[in-house]
């Protein structure tokens, strides 16, 4: 009896969207809509759920098969001749063994599971109901399905907008189009459906009427889980409730979440971390308990662990943050950056491929490429690793406690050993062994006195440059009024050839 299965409809153009994209892939909040939509199957109790698909089928297929696996079957709808056409095109994949079926959209993204539970309930509830259907009333219904009842307020049936009558059109309780089917009235139902209506199309919502006197289970429902996306200012609309969405769920578990920050579907927040405004936490991000994301920082596809603090405006992609660490302000970790325990990674300082371990330092302007740096060791202000020679990545690695002086170049490929000492401004093109110092820089001279002779050269040099100046100004001005002398005579000479009267 309980056995439940979902079909979601999703071959439809999205023409509205005015875009190359599928409109169900389309992402909000970090996943494509279809993805919410087959979440709420699943968590509703679908034990397996067929997509059909017919614009875009193989983008939309590749996207399922990787989020879902064998968990959705896909349907194809060749042409797209209606919502009930396209639901009888998921007939032949559904499980025999399936009583309820769930139909749904596939551009309601913010359906929530346990709308669908609620559906299911009602739906047990009565048996023999052919179908449970959700109603909802709206301010503005334009545009959606419009229940019609009896004068007992049973069901009747489902009118298109563009088959109403002027009475029918000032209903206010629409058709969401989420439905809970008796499986075995769908296959009979689907195949005797017509297209005799406004748009010639073959109407899912025709099987309300033919459900009604079989028993049907209603069930009502707030609009604002309900809306379609089918333009961009609505999948705006949409993503800002799903963001809301999942930043309330977060508080609940704990996590403080400034009102501005943006947290994807995707993303793992643990107690106590601490997200400001601006902050963007993408893709497979995890932010472990008390760690803090300071603002403006953006995170994709990385891990921060406990205490941790990234400071404002840090860029951290497919990184990791040790216990403790800190990052920023203005850091960028690029993939492979894996930062260890109490590890400081300071302003404009960019890492990339690059492992550090523990309480490591760079806290300045630095650029960290292709490397591994021991425990405790310092990388002062300006360093570079010269990882590239334009063909090929080299890699740096340096030893616990190594102590590199500012403004020095790492040569790659090269070792620095254990306690090496690099001394501020040298370019280290060789291996440098174990408590070694390296200083690769000339001498430093220092002249008495010199100074202030270098000074009354300089200045000497600009007075003849300035004097020399002025000499061809004046030579200029001459020749300038020559110049303007001979035209102005010339004009003269001109004007005077010009009759005064004509
Ligand atoms: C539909 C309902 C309407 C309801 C509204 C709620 C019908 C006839 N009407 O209208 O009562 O109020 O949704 O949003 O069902 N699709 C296909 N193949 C097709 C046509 C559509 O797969 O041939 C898919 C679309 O990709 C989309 C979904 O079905 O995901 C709904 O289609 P859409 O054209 O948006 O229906 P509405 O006109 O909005
Ligand atoms: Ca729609």
């Amino acid at each position: 009896m309980n056995e439940l299965t979902a079909i979601i409809l999703a071959a439809g153009q999205g023409k509205r969207m005015k875009s190359m994209l599928p409109k169900v892939l389309h992402t909000l909040a970090g996943l494509p809509m279809i993805h919410y939509v087959v979440e709420a199957a699943a968590a509703a109790g679908a034990r397996d759920v067929v997509v059909v698909v017919g614009h875009g089928r193989e983008a939309v297929s590749a996207y399922l098969h990787h989020a879902f696996g064998d968990y959705v079957r896909i349907a194809v709808q060749e042409e797209q001749l209606g919502t009930g056409h396209a639901a009888r095109c998921a007939l032949p994949l559904l499980p025999s063994e399936a009583r309820g079926v769930f139909l749904l959209y596939g551009d309601t993204p913010l359906i929530d599971a346990s709308l669908l539970h609620r559906l299911a309930e009602t739906w047990r509830r009565q048996p023999g109901a052919a179908l449970g259907l959700v109603t909802c009333f709206l301010e503005d219904p334009t545009g959606y399905g419009r229940v019609i009842r009896d004068e007992e307020g049973r069901v009747l049936r489902i009118r298109e907008q563009r088959d109403c009558s002027a009475e029918e059109a000032a209903v206010r309780e629409v058709n969401p189009g989420v439905y809970l089917f008796d499986a075995e009235f769908l296959r009979e139902t689907l195949p005797e459906l017509r297209a005799q209506n406004a748009q010639g199309e073959f109407y899912l919502t025709d099987t309300v009427e033919m459900a009604a006197p079989r028993g049907m289970a209603t069930v009502s429902s707030s609009a604002d889980q309900l809306r379609g996306i089918n333009d961009r200012a609505q999948l705006e609309e949409a993503e800002e409730e799903m963001f809301r969405r999942i930043a309330a769920r977060w508080r609940r578990e704990g996590a403080t979440i400034r009102g501005s920050a943006r947290v994807d579907a995707t993303v793992t927040l643990a107690e106590d971390c601490i997200i400001e405004h601006g902050v963007v936490l993408r893709g497979k991000t995890r932010i472990a308990r008390g760690a803090r994301i300071d603002v403006g920082a953006v995170l994709e596809d990385s891990e921060v662990d406990e205490r941790a603090v990234v400071k404002p405006y840090s860029v951290l992609i497919r990184s990791k943050v040790g216990p403790g660490a800190q990052v920023g302000p203005m850091a960028h970790l690029r993939p492979g950056s894996i930062l260890g325990e109490d590890v400081h990674v300071g302003n404009f300082v960019e890492t990339k491929n690059t492992v550090m371990h523990r309480e490591a330092k760079a806290n300045h302007l630095a650029y960290l490429g292709d490397s591994e740096i021991g425990e405790a060791s310092n990388i002062g202000a300006g360093t570079i690793f010269c990882n590239y020679d334009g063909y090929q990545k080299h890699k740096t690695t340096i030893g616990a406690r190594v102590f590199v002086g500012s403004d020095s170049q790492i040569v790659a490929p090269v070792t620095l050993g254990d306690g090496a000492y690099i001394a501020t401004g040298t370019t280290v093109t060789r291996d440098v062994p174990p408590d070694a110092l390296a200083i690769g820089r000339t001498p430093q001279q220092n002249k008495e006195g010199y100074a202030v002779r270098l000074r009354e050269r300089l200045k000497a040099q600009a007075e003849t440059a300035k004097a020399k100046l002025g000499l061809l100004l004046d030579l200029g001005k001459e020749r300038l009024i020559a110049d303007l002398k001979r035209a102005i005579l010339a004009l003269c000479g001109v004007f005077g050839n010009i009759p005064r009267h004509t």
